[in-house]
């Protein structure tokens, strides 16, 4: 049997450069290499923990998310696409689980710990959000993935979802579950991008993304309004790499031979570096540089989201048809994980001793 692959987002907007070079990008590669059986959720569940009062949000961005995948170059005869709400066993693990995990444990979980400082919770925040690691474990649990493609910012997540996989299989005695480990991207600058005002991260919750739908003008702007070095005042002056987003970008996206194909004084980006370091190479010369790179790059992406974007049915239907494959395997699990419980009364060898 093949490893199995799973990961998901959530639909509160369309997808940015951070979800494209954190996982999406990964996850198009291993679908072309045959080697996997992948797994791509949109986690609408997920996503109503924080937005239980705007459903019609979430409804809205569902077939966003699905045009991004496609765009992207997720194709649904590869890669099981499914929607989060429509697998049963999600909800019931869940409840399972959470009689393994702690309170304090949930509360140390630095991913969640961030996001309830970004949204201002304090102690008001939805007991859903709060145990939604215990959510997304069901999720990679369900479908025994090995293989989770992920940005940095979730690998706490990952953690939590072992130490329960471990629980589990030490309390009832079995080895049902799988522990997941996290796939990261190769190139260490794409684990977490930094948004374009030089944030830590590209969330849309800050304003600060590039969406992979973004028009060829939207796309410029936002570069040229990068964050930059706030030293780096005159030309030749010299500036700062480190915190520099447009270098950030660079790193991300551009190859050496981009580099010296668009400005042949340059053998590389490491070159291109140490003359900004120097003193005369300007901001808007590097911005350019980097809007050639990023149009080319979603160029191709814009053009088949837009062809996509014609064929509403065909979303739905391979919606709905990734949905019913997903259950089918997910109930298998959900099957197993019920007997090593032993609450599988009516079904199997208990049967007997009732
Ligand atoms: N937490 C992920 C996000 O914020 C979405 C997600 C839900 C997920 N379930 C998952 C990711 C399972 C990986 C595996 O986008």
């Amino acid at each position: 049997m093949k490893d199995i692959i799973l990961t998901g987002d959530r639909p509160t907007g369309s997808l940015h450069l951070g979800h494209y070079v954190g996982s999406l990008k990964n996850r198009v590669t291993l679908q072309n290499t045959d080697k996997y059986d992948q797994f791509v959720m949109i986690a609408d569940i997920q996503a109503l923990t924080d937005n239980a009062n705007n459903p019609e949000k979430i409804r809205a961005n569902l077939l966003e998310v699905m045009l991004d995948y496609l765009a992207a170059g997720l194709d649904p005869e590869k890669t099981t696409i499914f929607v989060q709400s429509q697998i049963p066993a999600l909800f019931e693990l869940p409840m399972y689980y959470s009689n393994l995990v702690t309170m304090s444990r949930l509360e140390r979980n630095p991913t969640v710990k961030n996001e309830i400082k970004l949204r201002g919770f304090e102690r008001n925040l939805p007991v859903g959000f709060m145990t939604y690691p215990i959510s997304q474990a069901a999720d990679i649990t369900a479908f025994k993935a090995k293989y989770v493609p992920v940005g940095d910012d979730q690998l706490p997540m990952l953690e939590q979802a072992r130490e329960i996989v471990s629980s589990f299989n030490r309390i009832y005695n079995c080895e049902v579950l799988v522990e997941p480990e996290a796939i990261l991207p190769e190139n260490h600058g794409c684990s977490r991008l930094v948004g374009t005002d030089g944030n830590a991260k590209m969330s849309k919750s800050l304003g600060n993304c590039i969406y992979l739908k973004d028009d060829e003008k939207t796309l410029k702007q936002k570069i040229m309004s990068m964050y930059t070095d706030p030293l780096h005042i005159n030309v030749s002056d010299p500036g700062h790499i480190e915190g520099n987003t447009v270098f950030a970008y660079l790193d991300a996206f551009a190859t050496d031979a981009d580099v010296s194909a668009l400005l042949p004084e340059y053998a590389g980006l490491d070159e291109m570096k140490e003359h900004y370091k120097r003193g005369g190479l300007g901001d808007m010369k590097c911005k350019k540089l980097l809007n050639s790179v990023m149009q080319e790059l979603l160029r191709p992406i814009r053009e088949r989201r837009e062809e996509f974007a014609k064929d509403r049915g065909y979303l739905l239907d391979s919606l709905s048809k990734g949905s019913a494959k997903a259950r089918e395997v997910s109930d298998k699990t959900l099957g197993e994980v019920r007997a090593a419980i032993g609450i599988n009364y009516f079904s199997g060898s208990l049967k007997l001793h009732l």
